[in-house]
């Protein structure tokens, strides 16, 4: 029996080289060894309370670019979470067995209480128990997140085993966060401080769409600084950032001849920087044109999520029973 595997992106924009690098490479790596289930995360992404139009529109960018970059709904299950009312259900037996305490604790919820202190709401709250019924549905035993999911992954196992012991049953499994590599990937953005993400700003990301034009404008505004003025001295965290992108992108050759300027002092960071946008031009151009592609074929997303939607929910509906029948819901 093939391990199952489940993740999922929330739906609050379009994917960018963070996601693809830190996440989806693993979906489409793990597909041909697991039973995969990828997701778009909708429920979550009500937190943020999106206008039905923007809601929709994400959720459509993330199913065209998950099969973009080449999950294959013929290898694995590719669903939409509102589709499989199944999770909002065991979301609300897990909570029945999650304190407010530990809750609170959680490092997700406290940044959101410092960056956006007018909307701290209960969904916020309970987004790690949503998150562990996304994976314990499908009684998941490998995740496939970044590192900044480490604790929410903990907490899906604390929520498994308080219900495991609870109803004396071995229901659940525990799941661990899962990657290719050694080091889990962080992808930096272009705004010479830390990682590339969407609450950046757009400026700061790299998205798969973008088309060459942008990628040009978009590098050409990194963030640098006057210049290296000794030679081999270490690189200040914006130039660091730019290299890390270029070693992602770029072929060894290129990253080492402007490693080499650098350590001279002869760089020029508009060399590097043109270099490092044609260079993620031709990485992101086959996406950008599968992405264009499927964008047009509403028929075949449509097929592809309600096909997703109905494996996923025959998977979740017998877990759902079991856990039905050990809480003391029977049918008389
Ligand atoms: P964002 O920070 O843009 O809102 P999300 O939090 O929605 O991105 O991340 C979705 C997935 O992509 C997660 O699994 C996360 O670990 C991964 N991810 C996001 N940004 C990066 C990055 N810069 N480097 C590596 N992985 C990332
Ligand atoms: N919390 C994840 C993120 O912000 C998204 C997510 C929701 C998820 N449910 C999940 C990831 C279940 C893996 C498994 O990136």
């Amino acid at each position: 029996m093939k391990e199952t595997v489940v993740s999922g992106i929330r739906p609050t924009g379009k994917l960018h080289l963070g996601n693809y690098f830190g996440a989806v490479t693993n979906f489409v790596k793990m597909q041909y060894d697991y039973n995969c289930f990828f997701f778009i995360a909708d429920l979550h992404s009500l937190t943020t309370h999106p206008t039905p139009q923007d809601l929709h529109g994400y959720v459509r960018h993330v199913l065209v670019e998950y099969l973009a970059c080449g999950i294959d709904p013929e290898q694995s299950t590719i669903y939409i979470q509102s589709d499989v009312p199944e999770v909002a259900e065991l979301y609300l037996y897990l909570n029945m067995n999650a304190y407010m305490g530990e809750l609170e604790r959680s490092t997700s919820f406290k940044d959101k209480i410092r960056s956006q202190p007018d909307n701290v709401n209960a969904g916020l709250l309970t987004y790690p128990t949503l998150m562990a019924a996304d994976i314990l549905i499908h009684k998941a035993t490998k995740v496939p997140v970044g590192k900044d999911q480490e604790q929410h992954l903990e907490m899906t196992r604390t929520f498994g085993n308080r219900f495991n012991r609870m109803y004396q049953s071995d229901l659940f499994p525990e799941p661990h966060a899962f990657n290719y590599s050694d080091n889990l990937v962080k992808v930096p953005g272009l705004d010479g401080k830390g990682k590339m993400s969407k609450s950046e700003g757009d400026g700061n990301c790299i998205y798969l769409s973008d088309s060459p034009e942008v990628i040009r404008k978009k590098v050409s505004r990194a963030v640098t600084d006057g210049g290296p003025t000794e030679e081999n001295q270490a690189k200040p965290e914006a130039i660091q950032n730019l290299f890390d992108l270029m070693k992602i992108v770029s072929p060894t050759d290129t990253l080492n001849h402007f490693d080499q300027l650098y350590n001279q002092c002869a760089i020029r960071y508009g060399d590097f920087k043109k270099q490092l946008a044609e260079d993620m031009i031709v990485f992101n151009s086959p996406i950008r044109e599968k992405i264009e592609e499927i964008a047009k074929d509403t028929d075949y997303l449509r097929k592809v999520a309600t096909e997703g939607a109905m494996k996923a929910k025959e998977n979740a509906q017998k877990t759902i029973r079991e856990a039905r029948e050990l809480i003391g819901f029977k049918t008389f």
